[in-house]
């Protein structure tokens, strides 16, 4: 099973593969985590990605294509995996195709989370996140529920880092909707609701059985 997560900053990828990782047991690959951990770590990649990340923009596609080919050739990849962040541009879209050709796989769903802008900026100002497994929480969380670690702010949900991601992704991003469309892949679903309604929605578009209220391109 390999699902790619598709949507704004904010949609939910991150909440939403929780449920497949742990339905189909198969990892969560989400480029924006591991640029966090390089960070955290304070390695060189980790140093040159901080003020990248920091001020929204994205980090070059050689950087994020190397990133991955490395990720998905990781033996815990073999039963499949959850992509999550990537592919951003339509050159990295490329890379990917070139990367599952490779390997021998194709992705079985995209599922894209579609939700308004206003709804996307209200998330993004409140998230708190867990600094040791990146998971996500909204507003008013102290802990993670998984660690019982303190929840943190991140660096480019402050406010004047969440507009130019936003516009980034309209410009850069948007646009690789087209490519994944074409093939009949996308699940298009409603990213408002609760976080359970939502993953059902996601199961039941990975298992072919798309709701009335959703659409599938
Ligand atoms: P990344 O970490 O991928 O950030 P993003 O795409 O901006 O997405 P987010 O993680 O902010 O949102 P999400 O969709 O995961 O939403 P979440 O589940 O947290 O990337 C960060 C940066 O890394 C990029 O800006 C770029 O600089 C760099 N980068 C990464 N990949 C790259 C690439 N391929 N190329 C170049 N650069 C790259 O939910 C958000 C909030 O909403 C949470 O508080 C959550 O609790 C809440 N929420 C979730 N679902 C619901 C719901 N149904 N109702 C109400 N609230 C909800
Ligand atoms: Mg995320």
């Amino acid at each position: 099973m390999n699902l790619l997560l598709y949507g704004a900053p904010g949609s939910g990828k991150g909440t939403q593969a929780n449920m497949p990782r742990s339905h189909f047991g198969i990892p969560h690959i989400a480029t924006g985590d591991m640029l966090r951990a390089e960070i955290a770590a304070q390695t060189d990649l980790g140093r040159q990605a901080q003020p990248i990340l920091a001020a929204g923009k994205y980090v070059s596609d050689d950087i994020m294509i190397g990133i991955v080919r490395n990720r998905v050739i990781q033996p815990d990849c073999v039963p499949g995996f959850i992509m999550d962040g990537f592919p951003r541009t339509v050159p990295q879209a490329a890379a990917l195709d070139d990367l599952m050709a490779a390997l021998g796989k194709r992705f079985d769903r995209v599922i894209y989370l579609k939700v308004p802008v206003d709804d996307l900026l209200h998330r993004l100002s409140g998230r708190l996140v867990c600094p040791t497994c990146q998971r996500t929480y909204p507003p008013g969380t102290a802990r993670c529920e998984a660690d019982g670690s303190a929840l943190i702010q991140r660096e480019d949900d402050r406010a004047q880092a969440v507009r130019p991601r936003i516009e980034i992704y309209l410009e850069k991003t948007v646009p690789i909707l087209d490519h994944y469309r074409g093939g009949g892949l996308v699940s298009e679903i409603d990213g408002r609701g609760t976080i359970e309604e939502i993953s059902r929605h996601v199961l039941a578009a990975v298992n072919g059985r798309m709701s009335k209220t959703q659409k599938t391109a």
